[in-house]
């Protein structure tokens, strides 16, 4: 079930207000750019913001969100009309071409169950030549509200082409 904080369309349009530094994203930018990915699914788009600055970069994006009110709010953002935006899970990246998948602003904490976490994975992985990526914690850490996530399996997985590069850690 989605969470009412993200759910709730008066919620969800305080997202971005409450918390505006997004310096969190960088990090992400640079991967995109440095792995050369041209086709990035950002899952968990929340309101949108990596998305749309992705697709202001020219990168073919598609945000994907199983809260409705958060993608509304994505979708009133200056470039929202150069990301494509799916309401559903990661099952909804099964078969969309994709370079590198994102998971930011602790998308990977809402999966408490390993099951949970391992499907999403899984269904990820179904996006034809996909690496994925996920930073647990990075943006809480940097204000200092929660500790590291030390979830097994979390890190950054890239597609063959892009290996022989070194990762972040
Ligand atoms: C803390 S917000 C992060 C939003 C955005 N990625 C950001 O950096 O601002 C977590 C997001 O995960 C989404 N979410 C919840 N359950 C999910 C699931 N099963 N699959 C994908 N996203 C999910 C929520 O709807 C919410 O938008």
């Amino acid at each position: 079930m989605v969470d009412a904080l993200f759910a709730n369309s008066r919620l969800a349009s305080l997202y971005d207000p409450l918390d505006p530094d997004r310096s969190d994203l960088d990090a992400y930018a640079a991967m995109v750019e440095e792995f050369g990915a041209s086709r990035v699914v950002d899952l968990g788009c929340g309101t949108g913001t990596l998305a749309c600055l992705l697709g202001q970069r020219g990168v073919s994006v598609i945000g994907v969100d199983p809260a409705a009110a958060s993608l509304a709010v994505a979708r009133r953002k200056p470039h929202a009309e150069k990301v494509r935006w799916v309401h559903g899970d990661a099952s909804a990246t099964a078969g969309r071409a994709a370079d590198l998948v994102t998971m930011t602003g602790n998308v990977a904490q809402v999966f408490v169950a390993d099951d949970d976490w391992h499907t999403t994975l899984r269904a990820v992985r179904t996006a034809p030549k996909a690496g994925w990526c996920s930073r647990p914690g990075t943006r809480f850490d940097g204000h200092g509200r929660v500790g590291p996530a030390r979830r097994r399996g979390s890190g950054c997985t890239f597609p063959r082409s892009a290996r022989s590069r070194p990762g972040p850690t």
